[in-house]
């Protein structure tokens, strides 16, 4: 066997005992380089009372500690990297909301292993060599852009470095450069499809044929929703920086049944957000990785925060997440119900006369939260038929999510638009 998987069709034949012993071996690997060179590391195994040679079977992996978010911003900016800084040939940091970036650093070999994993994303997602790839994710720290396009590069694609924002000259070049794929965010590609209407460019007669959409979550409704006014087929990639970046895991597009993990590279595992512990494949909890093939910045049970559950692979015997319904932080409790945005999300695509624009807002009235979802009207809709469905878009709200909220309907346009992360939650509480 060959050491790494290069194409898809490696992937596609690769059996489960030879998943497993790849793992088994790399996992072993990534534990030792861990405790030899990262004194963070090495002091969590001692307090935690485990050493890498306990690892007898991939299930020994439970017995090592949870890295967390907190792990990562204690050893600012670079204590956590695993290599002298003079193998250190690339750093990326998210932003988040509050405090210090987290930030993460890649070997040359860290770099080489993303290409090979997004350029197998791409090709999963439908791409072939030859295609050319706008990517309008944002260049720079953010891992979207500079992740997206050496992946794209590495499959042989011509890419568009267009990062996010200028929305006229997205269209514009999705047109001139006759654009085949197109890796943006969801909530940014709705703005770059109203913008197309603006223009009055149908978007079926552009060349464009898939759009390769993550870095937030989105539902299978919003999928629909943009493959119908796209004419394109739309796949979900997921990843994060503290894992690598784009392209953890990708949706193939012959099945768009959830996006299947590379997991010759990112061992996941599902616990109990609560407790910590591991739940079986199926039941739904917080998404945990172990990098296994990562150099510079490996993690060890890295917490993501991010709530999902582990399917069987369908496409090959790598196992898929399903599509992502929100974060343990951005699940908002209002009045004793927990709330993802992504609820609401799914819901309000049913009402053609509304836009899929939304945001929440939260307040306090008293000792009572208080929410008003704010939505827009599509162009040209007639105000009787928006009045109508506004009243059942808050009455189908109360019996599937719970909630009672108030609805402010806004004229085209009334929504902020985002260029990357579309911002769902205003929390003015
Ligand atoms: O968002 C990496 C990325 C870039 C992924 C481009 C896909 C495409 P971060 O900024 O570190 O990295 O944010 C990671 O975004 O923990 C999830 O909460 C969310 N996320 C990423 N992809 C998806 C997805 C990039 N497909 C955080 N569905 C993650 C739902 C996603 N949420």
């Amino acid at each position: 066997m060959q050491e790494f998987l290069t194409s898809l069709s490696d992937v596609r034949q690769l059996s489960n005992d030879a998943l497993q012993t790849m793992q088994i071996k790399r996992l072993r690997q990534t534990l030792t380089h861990v405790y030899e060179n990262s004194p963070h590391y090495r002091a969590k195994f001692a307090e935690a009372g485990v050493h890498p040679s306990d690892l007898a079977s991939l299930e020994d992996l439970k017995k090592f500690p949870f890295t967390t978010k907190e792990d990562l911003r204690s050893q600012y900016p670079f204590g956590l990297f695993s290599v002298p800084m003079e193998q250190v040939t690339r750093i990326h940091a998210s932003s988040g909301t509050t405090g210090k970036p987290t930030v993460v650093g890649y070997t040359k070999a860290d770099i080489e292993h993303w290409a090979t994993c997004v350029a197998r994303s791409i090709e999963a997602a439908g791409g072939r060599s030859g295609d050319r790839v706008q990517i309008a994710y944002g260049y720079g720290l953010f891992t979207g852009g500079l992740g997206a396009h050496y992946g794209a590069e590495k499959l042989g694609c011509t890419v568009i470095p267009m990062s996010g924002g200028q929305t006229e000259k997205q269209v514009q070049l999705l047109q001139d450069f006759q654009t085949d794929i197109i890796m943006v965010t969801p909530s940014y590609m709705l703005n770059i499809a109203d913008e197309l209407d603006r223009q009055g460019v149908d978007p079926r007669e552009l060349n464009l044929r898939l759009g390769i959409f993550g870095a937030e979550p989105w539902t299978n409704a919003m999928r629909q929703a943009i493959e119908t006014r796209c004419g394109i087929d739309a796949t979900d990639i997921y990843g994060l920086s503290e894992v690598m970046g784009p392209g953890v895991a990708q949706e193939f597009v012959g099945s768009k049944d959830g996006p299947t993990i590379w997991e010759d590279h990112f061992l996941p595992e599902i616990i109990d957000p609560d407790t910590g512990e591991v739940l079986q494949d199926g039941e739904q909890g917080e998404l945990v990785f172990t990098s296994l093939t990562k150099q510079a910045f490996p993690v060890i049970r890295y917490r993501t925060r991010d709530l999902t559950r582990l399917l069987p692979g369908s496409e090959c015997v790598m196992r898929r997440m399903a599509k992502i319904t929100g974060r343990t932080d951005d699940m908002l409790i209002i009045r004793g119900v927990n709330v993802f945005p992504t609820q609401i999300e799914e819901i309000l695509l049913k009402f053609p006369t509304l836009a899929p624009h939304y945001q929440l807002e939260l307040s306090k009235s008293g000792n009572m939260d208080a929410v008003r979802l704010h939505v827009e009207k599509c162009l040209g809709a007639v105000a009787d038929e928006v009045a109508v469905q506004s009243n059942e878009l808050v009455t189908q709200i109360k019996s599937y999510v719970g909630i009672s909220c108030a609805l402010k309907v806004h004229d085209v346009g009334g929504i902020p638009r985002s260029e990357g992360k579309a911002k769902r939650v205003l929390d003015n509480r």
